[in-house]
């Protein structure tokens, strides 16, 4: 039967966000409703309260979560009520070009669910990223639910579903960092200290942390920086070459959204270094590198979303190192809310307080 449950809706551009009474249905076929536990709040979450993603209000927010699955669509087997999952925005086909080729990281044709949850008077809602998990249940697509180790605490896990795997997938699997790398990473909110951690796990012998906001550069070395850089007192680029016997990193990580600052971390790079885009940027943001200098530097320059990552290779992989203790995802919690504070929570993420808040259902 489908259920009235409360969700965090974003009604229109810039409004504060409000807790609503959403219809959820039955799962149909491909689907599962899910039951949620915890969701962090992301950054991407503000963007569509602000109209940063599209117009298609009014959303759900929420999209880095884990719960129990609740109810399965007819044609299901990949789950079973009661498995503990971790939601994904990577439901690969299998079918598209790039999953034919053997690429299903890149997959061009991702699953969501198919039927619509709605507002009580039957509005549609678009959730985040196809997920809308700050919400006591959420229907997905079958294929969005990666089932890990239950013993791991919802709360840590769930941050694995967005910004936490793009991080770390930014370094483990974009740049591939190796055995003795020199790595700079610019920002370090939720995401740069990702990278940092996925650095650090992958061998990297130098990591150096970049933000204008020291108290960052405190939670940056909690991660494995081994040096930071106060952007807002000294020149990121000639502190990085400093710390590199005036070479440059091998891999600069671009975790902000701002030209300025992926023209620093072009830079930054040694000869025939990486540079890695994670931050997302504006319709109207513009770079301008010197052709010469884009040709005479050699190297890489690749975007990344969600870290290229694998969900049903990954999760399970990386909550088995959180298990074992070789990877921290307890220090990203900054704090647990309930799921009437959101609004405040994006105020202290503004303000740089939090890494992440995090919804507890
Ligand atoms: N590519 C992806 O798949 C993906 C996934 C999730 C999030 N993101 C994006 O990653 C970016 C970072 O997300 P987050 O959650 O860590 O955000 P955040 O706001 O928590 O962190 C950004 C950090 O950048 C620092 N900063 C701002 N201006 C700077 C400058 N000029 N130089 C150095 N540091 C500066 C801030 O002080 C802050 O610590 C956002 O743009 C977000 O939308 C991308
Ligand atoms: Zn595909
Ligand atoms: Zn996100």
């Amino acid at each position: 039967m489908a259920a009235d449950i409360r969700g965090v809706v974003a009604r229109s551009r810039g409004a504060p966000v409000t807790l609503e009474t959403i219809i959820v249905p039955d799962p149909g076929p491909g689907e599962a409703v899910v039951a949620v536990k915890a969701c962090g709040v992301c950054h991407t979450d503000l963007h569509y309260r602000e109209g940063g993603i599209n117009d298609d209000f009014p959303f759900l927010l929420g999209h880095e979560a884990a719960g129990i699955v609740e109810s399965i669509g007819p044609d299901v087997s990949s789950l079973v009520p009661g498995d503990f999952v971790i939601l994904n925005w990577r439901a690969v086909c299998g079918e598209c070009r790039s999953c034919r080729r053997g690429r299903p990281w890149y997959c061009f044709a991702t699953h969501n669910a198919t039927q619509k949850m709605t507002l009580s008077d039957g509005t549609p809602l678009s959730p985040a990223l196809g997920i809308g998990a700050f919400a006591d249940k959420t229907l997905v697509a079958a294929g969005q639910c990666t089932k890990v180790n239950r013993s791991a605490r919802p709360e840590a896990v769930g941050l694995l579903g967005c910004g936490v795997m793009a991080g770390l997938g930014a370094a483990i699997f974009t740049a591939q960092v190796g055995l003795g790398d020199s790595v700079a990473v610019f920002g370090c909110g939720g995401v740069g200290c990702a990278a940092i951690a996925g650095s650090q796990l992958a061998g990297a012998a130098t990591i150096i942390a970049v933000d204008l906001d020291p108290s960052k550069l405190t939670s940056a070395r909690r991660f494995g920086a081994t040096h930071t850089v106060d952007a807002s007192t000294s020149d990121p680029v000639q502190a990085i070459r400093d710390f590199t016997n005036g070479n440059g990193a091998d891999v600069c990580i671009e975790a902000v959204g701002n030209p300025r600052v992926m023209e620093q971390a072009f830079f930054a790079r040694d000869l025939a270094g990486t540079l890695v885009q994670v931050g997302v940027p504006t319709p109207e943001m513009r770079i301008d590198l010197p052709m010469i200098e884009f040709f005479g530097r050699g190297g890489a320059l690749k975007p990344s979303w969600y870290g290229d990552c694998l969900p049903s290779r990954d999760f399970p992989m990386l909550v088995e190192l959180y298990l074992s203790g070789r990877l921290n995802l307890d220090l990203f919690v900054s704090e647990t809310i309930a799921i009437d504070e959101v609004e405040d929570a994006f105020g202290r993420m503004r303000r740089g307080e939090v890494l992440r808040s995090v919804v507890v259902l």
